[in-house]
């Protein structure tokens, strides 16, 4: 029988030292994509807000958006893992809501697992969901919920101060029972260093090869968009521009009166024809 990959399964690999794969899906389509890939975990991150739904930031997104597309992706496969991002401000105000919020993912939306961003300060929070029975995914280094406050999308732990609040952060979840960590824009060795520290998963965006998996945004590896790709991403193939070039040129065909063709329309028997001539 088909079974999803378990954080168990995720743990294992780091023990392995096989590198786990992670990419963004939103959709029922791009979820089966991912996973006829073989892809083993899925994350309906709050990037939704951007590469889906227009927003400038992640801010904007609901718990209701995440569970909508959750479902849908969750739809769409049968193997992988499939984690829930959540948005800003549904767990930030404290373990109770968190727990309703994260419950939800879960028993609504289906999926297996929450990912929430933030190390120490959202440590007890963590402890409450994974006490629970919900299994949780943390998120350091940049952390987009806190854009307003951090003020841009650059590398974290330049400092040796701030090097050593990311290793604490990478602890405190281990400790309060977090699964696995991503890692986001952290200099390379120090993803290093942390990977090495922590027995759970560290999965870098942006966080150089030592990680011990990597994540990236389906619309930045497939080149959804032209005009902007993170540099930490690298574009496996130009979607974007298939995209347009194959709906010109269906908008060309409707124009020409090249579309439909007989091949592609339904055509009356001569019979009936010549009958409908005589009853008309
Ligand atoms: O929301 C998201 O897609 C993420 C990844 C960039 C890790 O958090």
């Amino acid at each position: 029988m088909e079974r999803r990959t378990t954080v168990t399964d995720l743990k294992a690999m780091k023990k392995r030292g096989e590198k786990i794969v992670m990419i963004t899906a939103y959709d029922f389509p791009s979820a089966r994509l991912v996973e006829q890939a073989g892809v083993p975990l899925i994350l309906v991150g709050d990037t939704l807000g951007m590469v889906v739904l227009g927003y400038d930031t992640t801010v904007p997104v609901t718990v209701d958006d995440i569970i909508h597309h959750t479902k849908a992706v969750v739809r769409g496969t049968n193997k992988a893992h499939v984690v829930a991002d959540m948005p800003f401000m549904s767990y930030q105000t404290g373990p109770e809501e968190a727990l309703r919020n994260a419950g939800r993912m879960l028993k609504e939306a289906g999926a297996q697992s929450i990912k929430l961003e933030g190390g120490v300060a959202v440590a007890e929070t963590v402890r409450r969901l994974v006490d629970s029975g919900i299994p949780v995914m943390g998120h350091i280094g940049l952390t987009p919920q806190s854009i307003n406050q951090i003020g841009g999308y650059k590398i974290q732990g330049k400092t040796p101060a701030a090097a050593v609040k990311l290793i604490n952060d990478a602890v405190a979840l281990q400790e309060a029972g977090a699964y696995a960590v991503v890692l986001e824009l952290v200099p390379a060795q120090l993803s290093k260093a942390i990977s090495e520290r922590i027995t759970i998963p560290t999965i870098g965006i942006g966080a150089g090869v030592d990680c011990d998996g990597q994540v990236q945004v389906f619309h930045d590896l497939l080149g959804l968009f032209s005009e902007f790709l993170p540099k930490h991403a690298k574009r496996y193939a130009q979607i974007g521009d298939s995209i347009v070039a194959a709906v010109s040129q269906y908008a060309d065909d409707v124009r020409n009166g090249q579309f439909p063709t007989d091949k592609e329309s339904f055509i009356q028997r001569e019979d009936v024809l010549r009958d409908v001539g005589r009853l008309a």
